[in-house]
Parts: structure tokens; sequence; C-alpha cells
């Protein structure tokens, strides 16, 4: 095969043929295809598309980069979740110690954020002494025992799209839905989960704006988990507006403890109770009632096994910012829209997220929210809290929040409200 005849070939609009994809992947990983060809390759796919065949095809390819995990020796079944990703969204911090308290084992291999999206991992790892990084042995363990497991992705699963994941967000080419779907799918292929649910997030601070490309997207990533004989269902969500009343690293764990408590943001509570419910569905355990184990302590009980099997202290206080500053409301009236992209990147410049992978992140930093759309307000009410360690970063925040909120008239209703899960 010939790299630059398979670019053509999608460049004009054509198909690759199943050997042409497995031969392509497997020589980009071995360094033959070099980075220039696969970027020009992604770009033809961003903007030709693929077919159903050829994402599968895709995807095998990627799996076959890397080891598969084995969950069968398990005493209990396996389901995963993942989110597309967006702002707010702490939703695996409640949900996977929730499930696991039905006696099914939830895997849930993450990822640190990269831009506006804040990273699971980088959430957890400001609680005091837990770690991100198990072995194999040590994860199977935990999933026997405790149920829950929220930790490192090792680096054998998919290598091909670590690689291409990394091309693809220096060369404008994430926004494709057969790579975004191929790149998310192959990883949940190749850890082996027997169900998993989607949360494909639309809205202002997602990769899909709109719902029928989320639609798309989703359709997508059901169809190439079933059939590799995963038990794939998706829920569509909103990401207009940022999920609960927090954004960072430690804000959001403080915000995940209350819903473990009973309490919590109602939007983050319905998301957990709806993907929890999915999730138990396909594991075998419908109607069980999980409002009901989040009232009464069982899974903040699994949270805090999970938490201190891995190290961390479930007891000890979370990291504050050294410097908070305060956003006011304009005006009177009704909150009708406030902006999850333009939180999403105001917590990242405080501090919460990173602009390079290298960089370290803060604990204490990023948005907390004092109103959400539906909100009535008065001039000069705290809207937004702004936390973090470089008080310097505060101007460049505020100004990428100038117009993050939108205030109507009283009486006015917000764009939103339909409740946050969507379909
Ligand atoms: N998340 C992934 O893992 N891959 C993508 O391509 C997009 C989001």
């Amino acid at each position: 095969f010939d790299a630059v005849d398979i670019i053509r070939t999608k460049r004009d609009g054509g198909e690759l043929s199943d050997p042409q994809i497995a031969w392509v992947i497997d020589a980009y990983v071995r360094g033959v295809v070099a980075e220039e060809q696969m970027s020009a390759l992604a770009m033809a796919i961003l903007l030709r598309g693929m077919g159903r065949r050829e994402i599968a095809s895709w995807t095998t390819a990627m799996i076959a980069s890397g080891e598969r995990m084995d969950f069968s020796g398990l005493r209990r079944r396996t389901v995963d979740k993942h989110s597309t990703g967006g702002v707010g969204d702490k939703i695996t911090l409640p949900l996977a110690p929730l499930v696991a308290t039905f006696d099914v084992a939830v895997p849930q291999l993450s990822g640190r954020g990269l831009g506006h999206t804040g990273g699971t991992l980088d959430k957890l790892e400001s609680i005091p002494g837990w770690r991100a990084a198990l072995s194999n042995e040590e994860m199977m363990a935990q999933l026997d025992g405790v149920g829950a497991v929220i930790c490192q992705a090792g680096s054998g699963l998919a290598p091909a799209d670590r690689r291409l994941y990394a091309l693809r967000d220096v060369t404008g080419t994430v926004e494709a839905i057969p790579l975004i779907a191929s790149s998310i799918m192959s990883k949940k292929i190749a850890e082996g989960t027997a169900a998993l649910v989607l949360d494909v997030k639309v809205g202002s601070g997602a990769f899909m704006k709109d719902l029928s490309q989320a639609r798309e997207l989703a359709q997508t990533m059901v169809d190439l988990g079933t059939d590799a004989g995963v038990d794939t269902r998706a829920l569509l969500t909103d990401m207009s507006t940022p999920l609960g009343l927090t954004a960072g690293n430690a804000l959001e764990v403080r915000e995940s403890l209350e819903v473990l408590a009973g309490g919590g943001p109602a939007d983050v509570v319905d998301l957990t109770v709806a993907l929890a419910q999915e999730m138990l569905d396909a594991a075998g355990k419908p109607g069980v009632d999980v409002r009901a184990a989040l009232a009464d302590g069982r899974a903040m009980d699994t949270w805090r096994a999970m938490i201190a099997a891995q190290g961390g202290d479930p007891d000890a206080p979370l990291p504050t910012a050294k410097h908070t500053e305060q956003v006011l409301a304009p005006a009177d009236g009704v909150l009708v829209g406030l902006d999850a992209l333009a939180v999403g990147v105001a917590a990242w410049r405080l501090g919460a997220g990173r602009a390079r992978r290298e960089d370290e992140v803060q604990a204490g930093a990023g948005v907390e929210l004092h109103a959400k759309p539906g909100a009535t307000v008065r001039a000069g009410e705290v809207l937004m809290t702004l936390h973090t360690d470089t008080p310097e970063r505060f101007d460049r925040a505020r100004e990428i929040l100038t117009d993050a909120a939108t205030i109507a008239p009283a009486g006015s209703r917000p764009g939103t409200g339909e409740g946050v899960v969507l379909e």
C-alpha cells in the first residue's frame, strides 16, 4: 500500500478498503506513515466522512494497535460510562460509586483535561493522597471488592489513538464524527467492559453544538459498540450551560460530595440518576431505586471505600484557592443564559486546566456559580466567584466572562429548561 494513494482516495471522496485501513494505522504506529501524511488523511476524513464499514474497520485497527483487557473473571458484571466532555461535568465522581453500590463493577478509565473541559483524574487528584495510576491487578482487586475504580487508562490501550488524538489536536481535525467515534470506542472496546452508557453532550460547551450532529455521533458510537458485542446505549444531554454550580477541580469534588450526601444541584442529581438507571438496566438490574442510595448514605460509603483504596483520605479538607473575586450582575431581571464555553474557558484560564500536556493544574482554581438560568437576579448581586492561586489571571477571566450571562426583563424564560437529559 501507499500512503499517498490512500490520502488521494479519501480526498476525492472514495471509500477505503479494510486492508488499506489496517495498513495505514499500523504503518502510522510503526513510523512508516509520517505525521504529515496522517494529518492530511485526517483532514480528508473530516471533509469527506466515512461509511459505517470504514468506521468499524478504523476502530478495529486502532484496537489492534494495543492490548485488550479482560474483566470476564470478575464476580460482578461490568458497566462503564463515557461522556464526550463538558463544563462542570463531574458526574463520574458520584456516578461510579452510586452504580457500584448495586453490586456491579464500574471500571472508569479516565483522562486528564486539555482545553476547556476538565479531566476526571485532575479533579480526583485534589484529594490528598489519591493516586490515579493502578496496576491491572490492583484494578481487578478493587473492582471485585469496592466495585468502583476511577483510574488512569494504561498506555497499552489503543496506543494508535493516543498519537492520532495528539495530532488531531494540533491540525484542526478533532471535530470529525468518524474520528471522535472511533477514538472513544476503540478505548472502550479494548477496555473490555460488557456494557457502556454514553453521555453525548450538546451545546456551546460540547464538541457537538447541535442536536442533529450529536444524534449522528451517538448513533455511530452505539453501532460500533453493538457490533463489537458491547451493550451500548446513549443519552443526549444539555451542555449549553455548565452542569451544577462549579467548574474546577476541588470545587467539583466538593459538589460531588454534596450529591453523595443526598443534596447537590438538581441538574447534577438528575443526570447522575438518569445515567445510573441506564447503566444498571444495561447490567441487568432494571428498576432499582438509585435515589434512595444517595439519600441513605450507601453511595457515600462506596465513595469513601473507593477513595481510600487508591490512597486518598476521604476526610481530609479539600484545597482552596489563595484568592477569590466576585462577578456581579449588571442589571435586574431573569438570568436566561449562562454560556458553558465561556465558563469553561474562564475556569481553565484561572488555572483549573492546562494549555499544554505538561502543565500543572491548580487544585483550587475555577468558577463557582451563584445563579443558574431561570433565576431572578438583582443588579449588584454576586453571580459568580472566581478562584485562583495566581491573581494576575483575574483580568483575563473577567474578559472571557463579559458576555457569558444573559439577563432579560422580568418574566422572560431561559432558552433551555426542559431538563438536562434531552433524549
Ligand atoms: N474524546 C476522545 O477520546 N477522542 C476524541 O476524538 C474526542 C473526545
